[in-house]
């Protein structure tokens, strides 16, 4: 269908405006319109493209999810390589440094631009004509990967350059740091812990780790955040010196960081230092130090490089922050799959600015190889800024009073048997109605990604567990009004809203119920090629070792733990009283449809059918209806007069569908 003009024209006008409120938004924290006049927007737009696909330009603010995964990342050459830095730790290397400088720049006056050192990853974004063409990591600094994708869902990325006096760049290759913030990192790692996935050691692992994943949906779940600081090639744009450099990056639309300062001499340059130092627990971003720049680009070009580091920057790092401090005690905690773990307790202590009272030990091979006792003498850390580890114990302070930790061989929370299994590090309780284990069962079940029980949080489920009202998950499906009432602090409305979330939850989908059951090291990756390949639950405990490991993804430490959970008769009994209380999903049939396994949201009035109708549509086709918006849903159906859920959305980047939309996508 040919595209009337005026209906081009509308659309650009849309994307221009959207681009400018997600800058004014994004990037700089001073929105000028409300969410619903930004959300108006928007579905106008998505509704053009959706009538006149061929509307649809990379570069639309609507195509920034939705890249089907890749098989592999690509390899990126890099034009100009990435260097990396000299390092520096305190002022007398600061002043050789800049010694060596003024000497090797005959005298001349030097002026130094300080920036802080995030801690991330570092990322080249090319933009042709304006647009962004290629993202890639570092690499080994000559190549990297391609992880354009990916890039693109990170909502601070311009996907367009603004123009500079009414031009943009031919070609500009720009160079930064893609990030998480310290809170979004501890939000992401409690999440982790309570599906039982390994928690990310720093935030900027998370942010490697959700940056190099195949499949840009997940790096779209991940609240990554990117800041620019360096340019590899232009074309078409004359930029000498750093703060221009910045100046230009930040005009273009491109996220800087506005901690930055151009220093006239050292004394500025360690007064900037210790700034930052000083700010650096309040700052929302990890930095390990500062990194000095020579301002005058062509200055920089005369002092070249060594060693693949340039001789014009130097990182000034922060002092590691340890601290030493004694062990009273190593508890011992309970996870749901009734993994043991060692816990330090310490003498609060302060590091960096923040009180550590507890550290992590993992396992018993872990503190026998760090040697630490109850009563030593230790150094913590505080790995990448954020969580505190022991790092060695100090043996020369031991008086002869300290005891060795050894790893009970029952349960601390129930004193059933722990037992280690072979090739496993960490031991096990193996009583399956072991109250510690029962309760973290039953807050990864509840859990957002797994049944999304909204109301049911943490310190209901120990109630609900320590009344010995939930045995197991399936009790959950038990619970009556009159129970919840006696529960501490529960009133009538809350009981009633907790019932009928529990009610939908019985429309839980089978990848979603495979991830909800904890099977250990099913994750909801496992749970959705599982979930493929076998129609139900009774389909997947009758499958074999050979059946499961031909499932791609799936390797011999997963079909082992599926087989060996399916082999438990207490495992077998909760299924059945799962399916009792009437869930027992089935991928059957619906494994094709246009929203198999995927969760819809409505919001606003419909006008065609009532919200019960449109949530059977969207079951019979193999969907799921949710109430709430969170990041597991994947289509937002707004209708008249919609609330905060497209807010939600727009926040999380959930595709938005007009009811139009919804009707063609169903094909009602
Ligand atoms: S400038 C080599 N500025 O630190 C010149 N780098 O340890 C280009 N980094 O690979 C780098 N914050 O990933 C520069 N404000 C900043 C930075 C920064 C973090 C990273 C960068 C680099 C690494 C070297």
């Amino acid at each position: 269908m040919a595209v009337p003009p005026d209906v081009r024209t509308r659309a650009e006008a849309l994307r221009a405006e959207i681009r400018r409120h997600d800058h004014l938004y994004h990037v700089l924290d001073r929105p000028e319109i409300t969410d619903a006049e930004y959300d108006r927007l928007f579905r106008e737009l998505v509704a053009l493209e959706a009538q006149y696909p061929e509307l649809v330009t990379p570069d639309s603010p609507t195509q920034r999810a939705g890249a089907p995964p890749a098989e592999e990342f690509r390899p990126v050459p890099h034009a100009v390589p990435m260097l990396s830095l000299q390092n520096c730790f305190d002022a007398g290397e600061l002043r050789d440094w800049d010694d060596r400088v003024r000497r090797l720049l005959g005298g001349e006056p030097v002026l130094y631009v300080c920036e802080p050192k995030l801690d991330g990853l570092s990322v080249a974004l090319t933009y042709e004509d304006g647009r962004f063409t290629v993202g890639a990591t570092r690499g080994d600094g000559r190549t990297g990967e391609d992880v354009t994708a990916n890039l693109r869902t990170i909502r601070q990325l311009p996907l367009r350059l603004f123009p500079l006096n009414g031009t943009v760049p031919r070609l500009l290759e720009v160079r930064g740091e893609v990030y998480m913030e310290k809170a979004a990192f501890r939000a992401l790692n409690e999440e982790r812990a309570r599906r039982g996935e390994p928690e990310f050691a720093n935030p900027r692992n998370a942010a490697a780790g959700s940056l190099r994943q195949l499949d840009p949906a997940i790096t779209a779940s991940r609240p990554l955040k990117l800041f620019v600081y360096h340019v590899g090639r232009a074309e078409g744009i004359t930029i000498r010196t750093q703060e221009q450099l910045l100046r230009t990056l930040a005009a273009l639309g491109l996220p800087v960081n506005p901690r930055w300062e151009l220093c006239r001499d050292l004394a500025r340059v360690e007064a900037f230092y210790q700034d930052l130092l000083r700010h650096r627990e309040a700052l929302p971003y990890a930095t390990d130090g500062m990194v000095v720049k020579v301002n005058d680009l062509a200055q920089r070009e005369r002092l070249g490089e060594v060693a693949r580091a340039p001789r014009w920057a130097i990182a000034y790092k922060f002092p590691a922050e340890e601290a030493v401090t004694r062990v009273r005690e190593i508890a011992v905690q309970v996870g749901r799959t009734g993994a043991l773990t060692p816990v330090a307790i310490l003498d609060p202590v302060e590091v960096s600015g923040v009180t550590v009272s507890r550290a992590t030990l993992h396992n018993e091979d872990e503190v026998r190889r760090k040697d630490v006792r109850v009563g030593d003498w230790v150094v913590v850390r505080r790995a990448g800024d954020v969580i505190p580890e022991i790092v060695r114990s100090l043996p020369e302070r031991r008086t002869g009073e300290e005891r060795e930790f050894r790893m009970p061989d029952r349960c601390p929370a129930c004193g059933g048997p722990a037992v280690r299994l072979e090739d496993e590090a960490a031991h096990r309780c193996a009583n399956l109605s072991c109250p510690a284990r029962i309760r973290e069962a039953v807050r990864h079940y509840a859990s957002r990604r797994a049944a999304d029980i909204q109301g049911l949080g943490d310190k209901l489920v120990d109630r609900l567990v320590a009344a010995g009202l939930v045995r197991r998950i399936s009790d959950l499906y038990l619970l009556r009004a009159e129970d919840l009432l006696t529960v501490e602090r529960m009133g009538e409305k809350s009981a009633r809203n907790l019932l009928d979330q529990i009610e939908r939850s019985k429309g839980i989908t089978l990848p979603r119920l495979l991830y909800a059951l904890g099977i250990p090291h099913v994750g909801e990756r496992a749970a959705e090629l599982l979930a493929e390949r076998f129609p139900s639950l009774a389909a997947l405990a009758k499958a074999s070792a050979d059946e499961l490991t031909g499932v791609r993804g799936v390797g011999p430490e997963i079909a082992a733990s599926i087989a060996a959970f399916f082999g438990n008769e207490e495992n077998r009994r909760l299924i059945e009283a799962l399916a009792a209380a009437g869930i027992d999903p089935r991928a059957e049939g619906s494994r094709t449809g246009p929203l198999a396994g995927k969760v819809v949201v409505f919001t606003g009035t419909l006008s065609a059918f009532t919200r019960d109708e449109a949530r059977r549509i969207v079951e019979g086709l193999g969907g799921r209806a949710a109430s709430g918006v969170s990041r597991g849903v994947d289509y937002v159906v707004a209708g008249r007069d919609p609330g905060e859920k497209l807010l939600r959305a727009r926040e999380l980047g959930i595709p938005v569908l007009s009811e139009e939309e919804f009707r063609a996508l169903t094909g009602r």
